[in-house]
């Protein structure tokens, strides 16, 4: 299986879209623009900073990052209407309205109709039923946020693999009752995520990936070979061990990332992790939801 590739591990593409570039692109754009604009326009303003050398090219992601992110541009929710209706749109696969195209349960997964702005903004009508994301706020770590990027684990599943096997169930019911270092925790849980093939034929144990806080070779400096380890969460190096990012939450398994890994597949259902989780498209659609998932 192929692991999803880092930021850093990617040099060939970025830089051959630099040198593309800086080679072509960039001196014509500058050599079309009057010596100076003066205008407030935003093009006046890009002109501007394109001069001012502001403007960084960072792959082939830099239209969508310096022209629309950067700039706040505000996002119609036609366009968003068109994602959910196309396929591929935030990586190969059906398109979303496919699936969840209405409030009819019988009909459409989760009661989720993602083809009308009011139905993406109702979220999922079957019990438990949920809001995808809060208008206005960053969607990553919600619903949405969460099924667009975050791959199911062990790295690889298959989505058709049961979410309520019973080592997901040990583990849920481990968080429920306070996600203590007992006896249950020693004999019965910690072994679930050292163990091969727990969560699914020929998956690797979660240790395989997440062994100890430093990246590389840990994804996320994640440790889950230990209980301090489990407990003290992801990216401690990086963001300092009083920031990382919890993935237990004593009492709350739907809020523990250990879990949500666990039981929500990625979306489209079979995507293929090694596609882009920062899919221009995700981004656009987070930016329309922080700008407060306006109807217009
Ligand atoms: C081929 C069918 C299919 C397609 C296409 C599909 N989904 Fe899903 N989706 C499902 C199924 C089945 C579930 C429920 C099972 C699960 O939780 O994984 C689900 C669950 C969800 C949930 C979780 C809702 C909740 O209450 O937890 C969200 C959000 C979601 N899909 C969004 C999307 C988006 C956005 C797209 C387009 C990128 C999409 N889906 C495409 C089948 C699909
Ligand atoms: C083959 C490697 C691999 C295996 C095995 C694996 N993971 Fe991961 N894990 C990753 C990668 C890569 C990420 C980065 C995010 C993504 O792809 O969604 C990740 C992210 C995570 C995160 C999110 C951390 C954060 O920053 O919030 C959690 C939690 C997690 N894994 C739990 C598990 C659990 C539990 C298991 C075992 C059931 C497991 N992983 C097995 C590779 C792996």
């Amino acid at each position: 299986m192929r692991l999803p590739v880092n930021e850093e591990s990617r040099p060939s593409k970025r830089g051959r879209a630099r040198a593309i570039l800086a080679g072509t692109m960039l001196p014509l754009a500058l050599g079309a623009l009057p010596a100076a604009a003066d205008g407030d326009s935003l093009a006046d303003k890009l002109a501007d900073d394109i001069r001012e050398g502001k403007v960084s090219v960072e792959g082939d992601r830099a239209a969508v990052s310096e022209l629309i992110l950067k700039r706040n541009l505000p996002i119609p929710y036609s366009y968003v209407e068109t994602l959910m209706r196309t396929p591929n749109a935030f990586g190969p696969g059906p398109a979303c309205i496919v699936c969840h195209s209405s409030n009819d349960q019988a009909k459409s997964y989760r009661g989720l109709d993602l083809s009308t702005c009011d139905g993406i903004k109702a979220g999922s009508t079957e019990e438990p039923k949920r809001i995808l994301f809060v208008p206005g706020e960053d969607p990553k770590k919600q619903v949405l946020g969460r099924r667009l990027r975050n791959n199911r684990m062990p790295l690889g599943v298959q989505f058709n693999i049961p979410t309520d096997s019973a080592p997901i169930v040990a583990i849920k019911e481990w968080i429920l009752a306070g996600a203590n270092n007992d006896d249950n925790y020693k004999t019965n849980i910690q072994k679930l995520f050292t163990t091969a093939n727990t969560f699914g034929p020929d998956t690797p144990a979660c240790t395989e990936c997440h062994m100890s806080n430093q990246e590389p070779p840990s994804f996320h400096e994640l440790n889950l070979s230990t209980y301090e380890g489990v407990m003290l969460g992801a990216d401690s190096v990086a963001k300092g061990v009083d920031h990382a990012t919890k993935v237990i939450i004593p009492g709350e398994p739907e809020k523990s990332g250990v879990f949500q890994h666990l039981v929500e597949d990625r979306m489209p259902p079979g995507i293929d992790p090694t596609e882009d989780r920062d899919h221009p498209n995700t981004q656009i659609l987070f930016a329309w939801v922080k700008q407060g998932a306006q109807c217009k």
